[in-house]
C-alpha cells in the first residue's frame, strides 16, 4: 500500500511525464510545419514514449492501492526558434525530470517504501539514456551550425533513428 506522501509524489511525476509527452508533441508538430520530417518523426516517437512513461506510473499507483490521476493538459509552446533550441529545451527538460525522479527515489527511502524504490530504478536508468541522447544531439547541432546541408543530413539521421525505434517497439511487443 502506498503512503499518502509517496502516492502524491508519484502523481506529481505522472503529471510531469504527461507534460513531457505534450511538450514533445508540440515540438514534433512545429518541426513538421518546417519540413523537417526526420526531426518530427523522432519527436512524435519521443512523445509516445513519454506517454508510456506516464501510463506505467498510473498502472503502478493503481496496483499499489492508490489512484493514478490523469492530469489536466497544459499547453506547451507552439513555435520554436530553431532545431537547436528545440533540443536544448529537451535537454534542459530531461535534466529537470532526472532531478524530480531523484527526489521521488529519496521520498521512497524516507517512507521505507522499497517496492516503489525498486520500481523507480527503471526510470533512473531511462533518464541516464534520455539525457545522454539529448546531449549527443545538441553537440551534433553545434557542429552543424548554420550549414543547411548538414541540417539536411541530420534530419535524415533522425528519421532513421525514429524508424529503428519503431521497429524495436514492434519487436518487443511481439515478444510479450
Ligand atoms: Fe519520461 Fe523523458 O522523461
Amino acid at each position: 500500500m502506498l503512503s499518502p506522501q509517496v502516492s502524491k509524489a508519484l502523481n506529481k511525476q505522472i503529471e510531469l511525464e504527461g507534460f513531457s509527452s505534450q511538450y514533445y508533441l508540440a515540438m514534433a508538430s512545429w518541426a513538421e510545419t518546417q519540413g523537417l520530417n526526420g526531426v518530427s518523426a523522432f519527436l512524435y516517437h519521443h512523445a509516445d514514449e513519454e506517454r508510456l512513461h506516464m501510463l506505467k506510473l498510473i498502472k503502478f499507483v493503481n496496483e499499489r492501492g492508490g489512484h493514478g490521476v490523469v492530469p489536466v493538459l497544459k499547453q506547451p509552446p507552439v513555435t520554436y526558434k530553431s532545431v537547436k533550441s528545440v533540443f536544448e529545451e529537451i535537454l534542459k527538460h530531461e535534466i529537470k525530470v532526472t532531478s524530480d525522479i531523484n527526489g521521488l527515489v529519496d521520498a521512497t527511502l524516507k517512507e521505507k517504501d522499497y517496492t516503489t524504490h525498486n520500481f523507480l530504478q527503471w526510470y533512473v536508468s531511462e533518464q541516464i539514456e534520455e539525457e545522454a541522447l539529448a546531449r549527443q544531439i545538441v553537440d551534433k547541432l553545434k557542429l552543424i551550425g548554420d550549414d543547411k546541408g548538414g541540417l539536411y543530413f541530420f534530419d535524415r539521421d533522425l528519421e532513421t533513428m525514429a524508424i529503428d525505434s519503431e521497429k524495436e517497439d514492434i519487436k518487443s511487443k511481439n515478444k510479450k
